[in-house]
């Protein structure tokens, strides 16, 4: 048998000599060559990747390929939320707060795709088929052909929906009630979300069952159970909205046949959800008299522009307090940054008064776009003086003070213009669209003085 040849192996850079040095001639580092033994070992050969698999066929990106064929649920802000209709053998994942609709939404989905045709099944491990049937009765689908069970087995439901014709859709509410029987552990757990889902999904992508899971959300806002389920699915959904309100959106967060850019949007009422396609004004306040400490903000939602009013409230506290600062509907940080901007670059003081920020109707701004209308809200509280009422207000503002453009501009106060306002208050360089008149700014302090009149 041959003597095994050492290489010397450099530890710095990974070059390979075939004697040792004292320095490395690649790298130039010295002592790190170190002997490593060059023979093919059996644990090695078993642990060498690079041979004995079966080729696999490589495509350039150009080739032909068959688009997949959505499936239209007939719930139009359904079917724009997730990118046009629902996806053979996908997976969704819709998350949402305790009571905030997901059951209602999904299965007013499930009987309309079903009357249209499909086989659906709705699985439910919450409630009993009774209390799911008198939701259907409540919400008019009492006679929608939805396959309904109250089962929390993963090998019961696949065994039941894997004989006969695969199903169109599968939803299963929710995958926290879920068991497989592979792990040991109770529902709930991570690790029994984690198998029930995989089994789950797995049943997807073979049958070409469109599955739909229900999650839990956490109070801080994370779909409970572990992570990895946003990444084992096609796609992630949120449902939002206060309970105390009517309205509700529905956002993808993560799509992997589609944009994540559009919402749908519904209202809650007696007979369950119903769609709103024109959301523009449904976050406003309609009044008759100019009020300070609010200011509309005109929002993107995919190509849909929906107008926000923003509201605040600046109380000056007498004594040596704390003063308290809240944002609802935005982010407290970036409220942090608008005042400190307002306070170093304008010269207004919020030192002393608490500071109240909140976006009517219960929706979340995510948008930097809206910082100029939250100063403007800002400013005109300080000073009561209003902001006029058929102006809507954009721009994202610099630390520096300077008011940054915002995407979509023209867009927006197009759609204003379209709802009756007549002022924009921009920042420069958006090209005003007829029918509005634009004031442009390029620094906060000129939108200050004028809403200071100076
Ligand atoms: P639900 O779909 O059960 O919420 P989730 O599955 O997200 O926990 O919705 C529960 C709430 O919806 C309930 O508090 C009452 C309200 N609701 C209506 O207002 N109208 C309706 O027709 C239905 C079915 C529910
Ligand atoms: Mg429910």
């Amino acid at each position: 048998m041959a003597k095994p040849r050492n290489r010397y192996v450099c530890q710095a850079c990974g070059s390979e000599q075939s004697r040792w040095q004292g320095q490395c001639p690649d790298c130039a580092e010295w002592n790190t060559l170190a002997a490593e033994s060059a023979v093919v070992t059996v644990f090695s050969a078993r642990h060498d990747l690079s041979t004995g698999g079966r080729p696999v066929e490589l495509v350039g990106l150009d080739a032909e390929i068959a688009l997949p064929k959505r499936l239209k649920t007939g719930i139009e802000e359904f079917d724009r939320a997730i990118g046009g209709g629902i996806v053979p053998g996908s997976a969704m994942l819709v998350g949402g707060d305790p009571g905030i609709g997901k059951s209602t939404l999904l299965l007013q989905v499930a009987g309309k795709l079903a009357a249209s045709g499909s086989r659906v099944v709705y699985v439910s491990g919450e409630e009993s088929a009774d209390q799911v049937r008198l939701r259907a009765l409540r919400l008019g689908l009492g006679n929608a052909p939805v396959q309904l069970a109250a089962a929390t087995s993963v090998r019961d439901i696949l065994t039941t929906v894997g004989s006969g014709p695969a199903p169109a859709l599968l939803v299963i509410d929710s995958i926290q009630t879920m068991h497989s029987d592979l792990i040991e552990g109770a529902p709930g757990t991570v690790s029994q979300v984690r198998a029930s889902a995989q089994e789950l999904v797995r049943f997807a992508k073979e049958r070409g069952t469109a599955v739909i899971l229900v999650g839990h959300v956490t109070k801080d806002g994370t779909i409970a159970g572990p992570r990895v389920l946003e990444h084992m699915v096609d796609t992630v959904l949120g449902f939002e909205g206060e309970r105390s309100h009517q309205y509700r959106i529905l956002r993808a967060a993560k799509n992997r046949f589609g944009g994540t850019d559009e919402i749908g949007v519904f209202a809650m009422e007696g007979a369950g959800l119903k769609e709103v396609p024109n959301p523009s004004v449904l976050f406003l306040t309609q009044r008759s008299e100019p009020v300070s400490g609010t200011a509309v903000f005109p929002a993107l939602e995919g190509t849909r522009p929906v107008l926000v009013e923003i509201q605040a409230l600046v109380v000056r506290l007498a004594s040596g307090a704390t003063p308290r600062r809240a944002a609802v509907g935005w982010d407290s940080g970036r409220l942090a940054m608008v005042l400190a901007v307002l306070e170093a670059r304008c010269g207004l003081s919020f030192a002393t008064a608490e500071v109240y920020l909140n976006v009517a109707g219960g929706y979340r701004l995510a948008d930097p776009a809206a910082d100029l209308a939250v100063a403007a809200a800002l400013v005109s509280a300080l000073s009561e003086r209003p902001v006029p009422q058929l102006a809507v207000i954009m721009g994202e503002i610099a630390l520096s003070g300077e008011v940054r453009p915002v995407a979509h501009g023209a867009l927006r106060l197009k759609e204003a213009a379209k709802l009756g306002f007549e002022r924009g208050w921009v920042p420069a360089g958006i090209d005003a669209p007829s029918g509005i008149a634009t004031t442009r700014f390029g620094k906060l302090g000129e939108l200050v003085d004028q809403i200071l009149g100076r």
